[in-house]
């Protein structure tokens, strides 16, 4: 039953069957961004930090400023002629080349379907919220990443909506770590990477660099942290706060439970390098 002659499934509706393309987020995810995007805007290299696979797309979308033109929205909840998505699609964004890169343009249709759940209010897929635990999902730049040049922010999305009241800098903080002369650089990052990566007892001192912290409006999973100042070359990392006072927590008040606090009290999210670290 439900089979065909050579016993296939008749109708596309078995496991790993193709989504339609319909104007939600997953329909997008699985017919777009997946397979014609995330080719190029992947891990530690993605384009723009613009990581696109289905770990990342949204919170790195939705209300997160352009790398190429910061005063606009990727998207735009709502307006789709504003979000730089669209404008990148359609191949009158101010920088850079139509998108995809090097192939044609997507059908117009295919991009009426991105307008649409624009329009619509650009909605989360359904994973959103489903996981019962709070605990971060992913960052970007990714962990372990060695970047040629500054970062415009640092995102990081966590399973659940977060209570925004609490994401201050008591909360998260960005750290340049520096040898024991106080000076970042990149002979302080080749210790500081080592002793980072083997728990090694160097000597290693931090510094906390200025940040401006948000949450987007309508992407409560996401945390950003918008340096002050570019990020000078060196070694740096992304420290949650492990204090009950001072923790991040969802929106319910759920505690992280992950990262874990690790033997120093500390509870790192990940770690990057910027610049030509030797
Ligand atoms: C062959 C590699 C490649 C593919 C495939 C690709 N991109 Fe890109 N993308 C780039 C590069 C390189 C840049 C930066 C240079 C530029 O904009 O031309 C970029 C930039 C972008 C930006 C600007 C990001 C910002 O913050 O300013 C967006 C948005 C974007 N791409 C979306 C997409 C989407 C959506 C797709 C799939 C439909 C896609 N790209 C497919 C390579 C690619």
């Amino acid at each position: 039953m439900g089979l065909n002659a050579d016993g296939q499934p008749i109708s596309g509706q078995g496991s790993g069957a193709p989504v339609p393309l319909s104007a939600d987020f997953d329909s997008i995810q699985a017919n777009v961004f997946t397979p014609i995007c995330s080719v190029c805007h992947i891990g530690a290299t993605a384009p723009e930090g613009l990581m696109l696979d289905a770990a990342h797309s949204y919170s790195l979308l939705v209300n997160v400023p352009s790398t190429e033109v910061p005063t606009l929205l990727r998207v735009k909840p709502g307006d789709p002629t504003d979000s730089y998505l669209i404008q990148k699609l359609q191949g009158h964004a101010a920088v850079g080349a139509q998108m995809p890169l090097g192939q044609p343009p997507l059908p117009s249709t295919t991009i009426a379907f991105i307008v649409q759940w624009i329009t619509d209010g650009a909605q989360p897929g359904s994973a959103a919220g489903a996981a019962s635990a709070f605990a971060l999902e992913a960052l970007a730049p990714e962990n372990g990443a060695a970047l040629t040049a500054a970062p415009a922010y640092i995102a990081l999305s966590f399973t659940r909506a977060l209570d925004a009241t609490r994401a201050d800098a008591a909360a998260v903080r960005l750290e340049l770590l520096t040898d024991s002369s106080g000076t970042g650089g990149s002979a302080a990052a080749d210790r500081a990477t080592s002793a980072v990566m083997e728990g090694a007892g160097d000597v290693v001192g931090a510094r906390v660099i200025e940040t401006r912290i948000s949450v987007p409006a309508g992407n409560e999973r996401t945390l950003l942290l918008l340096p002050l100042q570019p990020l000078a070359s060196g070694q740096y990392r992304v420290v949650l706060s492990a204090d009950v006072a001072s923790e991040l927590r969802a929106l319910d008040g759920a505690s992280l439970i992950d990262p874990p606090i690790d033997a120093a009290g500390e509870r790192i999210a990940g770690s990057f390098t910027v610049g030509d670290a030797r």
